[in-house]
């Protein structure tokens, strides 16, 4: 692990509060993967799936792919059997990334910090790698957790730092006192190889209680 931070992650793993991301996706979307996985062994989506499947055993499930980016999560969806997968992203550029992959369905331009508005439509929601400054922050999981039915599965893979800095935990705790969620995994791992980069993977079932009713 002797790579160090460098170029848009770097960017984006430093943004504050109050900056926006979607600007550096838009310059980085033909390079992203080269980047993240060439360069940084990136891995999440891979571990995400990993959790979805054993949580997920119908693969004719609807899906929807919060934050999709380029489309990694669909690519790993698909080669486990899953085909009905829906994509969202705040980036034209990494939708069209996404887009070119021919895995997703349909393809959703929306930003997650904003109503969704979707309603509880999906059997099942993973988002990989969106959470965080410039990202989307602890007081969406509830609107995100809204499209998926009551008993449908969530999983999210977050970073480390702002799981922290913003006590992820705590909303987790109030998310499920209210039965907006179960949790039923909530584990730590390392999502990319050259670097020393801890991440947690959570995996939950929906309760049917929150903003989408
Ligand atoms: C690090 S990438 C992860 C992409 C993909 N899930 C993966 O694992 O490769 C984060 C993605 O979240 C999207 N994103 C960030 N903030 C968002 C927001 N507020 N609403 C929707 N998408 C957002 C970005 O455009 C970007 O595609």
């Amino acid at each position: 692990m002797s790579k160090s931070l460098d170029g848009y992650v770097k960017r984006l793993t430093t943004m504050t509060a109050d900056e926006n991301s979607q600007e550096v996706y838009e310059d980085w979307a033909p390079a992203y993967e080269s980047s993240m996985v060439g360069e940084y062994g990136y891995i999440a989506p891979r571990i995400s799936v990993d959790l979805f499947s054993s949580l997920v055993t119908d693969t004719n499930a609807k899906i929807i792919d919060l934050g999709c980016g380029t489309g990694l999560v669909g690519v790993e969806l698909v080669k486990r059997g899953y085909r009905q997968i829906d994509g969202l992203d705040i980036s034209e550029n990494m939708l069209a990334e996404a887009r070119s992959k021919g895995v997703y369905r349909d393809l959703i331009q929306a930003n997650m910090t904003k109503p969704l508005g979707i309603p509880r439509s999906y059997e099942a929601a993973i988002g990989v790698g969106c959470f965080g400054n410039g990202h989307v922050g602890p007081d969406h999981f509830e609107d995100l957790i809204g499209t998926v039915a009551t008993g449908g599965v969530v999983v999210f893979y977050m970073n480390g730092i702002p799981y922290e800095q913003d006590d992820y935990p705590r909303h987790f705790r109030a998310l499920e006192e209210r039965g907006v969620w179960r949790v039923v995994t909530l584990e730590q791992s390392n999502y990319m190889q050259t670097l020393d980069r801890p991440g947690w993977l959570l995996g939950a079932i929906c309760g049917g209680v929150g903003n989408a009713d």
